[in-house]
């Protein structure tokens, strides 16, 4: 299978990240923090490694300061419905999905007030229109970094700046970018930054995380065991306990430390370059089908690797049938963002979603191009 749907989750894994599991499975998934027993304490430390690994990667202050999550989506839920009060003010965009969307949309009907920007027809943000609509009652600015429908990539520091002046609370959805696009919370001003382990990280899915960059300012709406304070019910106030309930997903985070160190060991930088020349000739190549239509982007530069397309006359979900026959995934449809596809007139048949990885070739690139070709002529 020629796997070009790595928006949904990375695959495959560097081979270490597979082995680091079964390490762990096999050699040390005690429970960690809670038992003062050699294994606990090695998987104790594997994931105070991973902090630190999270810590360099993000340019995190403290590591201390990372909540470990199941995913993005979990990530974001903490930090949205944690933050924000009956009477505050949120600001957040079209482009936005579902897992910022829906925690909006419910908390519209506690007395949330929630402004959604447009974006316009490539997904950019006017940031003239984020400073024109921050209000006395705004407590938080919430942006996708680069879209999952049309790869969009938006200038987080330029908006951290505007969140930081105006005293407002400022949160990331890194999830198509956190291990691919350099993303500094200090230069950027972010105080809450949302990322998933399994995507550019490397890591295996069940596995994400949430940099909060003051505890005080986000409740915690779950509790329970924390291995610490534990003849206390009430829930510890510190750092990383205050979120960190439950028994952590030790294996799986032990495999995010191992797709952390493969990005360092071939550098973000190269990793960004092979996806975005991998992008770049999917891009060229497209554009001389002029039954192809191309969403998000003309600039590289604005665009993460991903790329929606629709082909004239045929079914997004027909032709995502007819890849996956080829030996092509692909992703169709809405992709779990529904309000942009209004903005690039996709409302009735979604896209067809082409997301290479670090381990696709152009040779697969090539395949997935002549394949388009055959289904139009089909
Ligand atoms: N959010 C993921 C995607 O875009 C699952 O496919």
């Amino acid at each position: 299978m020629i796997y070009l749907d790595n928006a949904a989750t990375t695959f495959p894994k560097p081979n270490e990240v597979y082995k680091e599991v079964l390490n762990c499975m096999e050699n040390y998934a005690a429970n960690p923090g809670r038992s003062s027993h050699k294994l606990a304490i090695k998987a104790q430390s594997k994931i105070m490694e991973t902090r630190e690994m999270i810590k360099e990667i993000f340019n995190i202050p403290d590591p201390f300061q990372i909540v470990f999550t199941s995913n993005a989506t979990e990530s974001l839920n903490i930090g949205i419905k944690g933050i924000l009060k009956s009477g505050d003010h949120v600001i957040s965009t079209v482009i936005e999905h579902n897992s910022v969307l829906r925690p909006l949309n419910s908390l519209m009907k506690k007395g949330i007030e929630v402004t959604l920007l447009k974006v316009d027809k490539n997904g950019h943000i006017d940031l003239d229109k984020i400073k024109q609509q921050i209000k006395t009652n705004t407590k938080l600015i919430i942006i996708n970094h680069a879209s999952n429908v049309i790869g969009t990539v938006q200038p987080i520091s330029a908006i951290g700046k505007i969140a930081k002046d105006a005293g407002v609370l400022f949160m990331v959805d890194a999830s198509q970018s956190a291990g691919t696009i350099n993303i500094d919370v200090e230069e950027s001003n972010i105080d809450l930054l949302a990322f998933p382990g399994h995507k550019g990280l490397f890591g295996p899915q069940g596995t994400g995380g949430l940099f909060i960059r003051d505890e005080a300012q986000v409740e915690s709406f779950k509790e329970g065991g924390t291995g610490s304070n534990s003849s206390d019910m009430k829930q510890p106030d510190f750092m990383p306990d205050k979120f960190e309930s439950g028994t952590l997903n030790t294996p799986g985070i032990a495999g995010l430390c191992e797709g952390i160190k493969f990005i360092e060991k071939i550098g973000m930088k190269e990793i960004y370059k092979h996806e975005a020349l991998l992008t770049e000739y999917l891009l060229v190549e497209l554009k001389k089908l002029d039954y192809v239509k191309i969403y998000g982007p003309n600039d590289l530069k604005d665009r993460c690797a991903v790329v929606s397309i629709n082909i004239d006359g045929v079914d997004s979900s027909t032709v995502g049938y007819k890849l996956n026959e080829k030996g092509i995934a692909v992703r169709t449809g809405y992709h779990c963002a529904p309000l942009i596809h209004n903005i690039i007139g996709t409302n009735n048949k979604g896209t067809v979603r082409i997301s290479p990885g670090y381990f696709n070739t152009f040779k697969d690139i090539e395949t997935i191009l002549k394949s388009i070709v055959d289904i139009y002529k089909q």
